[in-house]
């Protein structure tokens, strides 16, 4: 049988585009490297491309250099933003189509379990942190179902900034639409924790549907729930616009 070949842990490090050496070789030293869950006690620890799973910090590494891949999916309602569930929940990597399998996707951010639309999910551990770093924070719209209309009050609220429980959200848009069954779209360049709920329920508001529809200049576009596309390398580069 033909076996893959090994390479010293901190030269995939260095190749997958995770830091330099003198970084990668810290990261090591200080037990934030993990390999298939144990931490990583040497600088020359085999690693195998494909199977073995290298982790900074919790963050999974890339590991096929040769194939990054990202896709955009439209996360249907129910299903997890993660890529494993101890309860036994479905994750998005569930519905991904069966040739995406061999790959070592996890979704970039997040989004709750009810909230349906885009997410990008990829291998490409240096993309997702250009995609991550606070100085790409993209907007994010969101379709937002709510039962009755906002008053203008409660509209340049939610523009001007909401008091959550960590402190106040940045400037956002609101728009009244017609795209049943949604009645408002809102963009916010934050990515807080179930945020868009919780700004409408310090309004009073409970959210019947959500949807996210665009991230920077990237949007949904037709993309049917469940489906899921290849991300170009014009869309990627495009993401990465600042
Ligand atoms: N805001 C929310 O409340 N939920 C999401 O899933 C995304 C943004």
């Amino acid at each position: 049988m033909k076996t893959e070949p090994t390479v010293p842990l901190i030269k995939l490090l260095t190749e997958a585009g995770a830091g330099s050496r003198r970084k990668m070789a810290d990261a090591i030293r200080n037990g934030r490297v993990t390999v298939n869950g144990q931490v990583a006690e040497s600088f020359n620890h085999p690693v195998n491309s494909s199977h073995d799973r290298v982790q900074i910090d919790g963050t999974p590494v890339t590991l096929s250099v040769e194939n990054p891949i990202c896709l955009m999916l439209n996360k249907p309602k129910d299903i997890l933003s993660t890529t494993f569930d101890e309860r036994g929940g479905r994750t998005v990597l569930d519905i991904l189509p069966e040739k995406y399998r061999r790959y070592r996707l996890y979704p970039v951010g997040r989004l709750d379990k009810d909230t349906t639309g885009l997410l990008l999910v990829t291998n490409d551990g240096e993309l997702t942190n250009r995609l991550t770093h606070p100085r790409y924070e993209h907007e994010k719209e969101y379709l937002v179902q709510i039962e009755g209309k906002l008053t203008v009050v409660e509209k340049q609220q939610l523009e001007g900034g909401i008091r959550l429980d960590e402190g106040m959200t940045s400037p956002a848009r609101v728009k009244e639409v017609t795209a049943r069954p949604f009645n408002y779209s809102l963009t916010i360049h934050e990515g807080r924790k179930r945020q868009v709920r919780r700004m409408f329920a310090r309004l009073g508001y409970r959210i019947l549907a959500l949807k996210r529809v665009r991230t920077g200049n990237l949007a949904l576009g037709d993309l049917k729930e469940g489906q899921v596309r290849e991300l170009t390398a014009r869309e990627i580069a495009r993401l990465l616009e600042r």
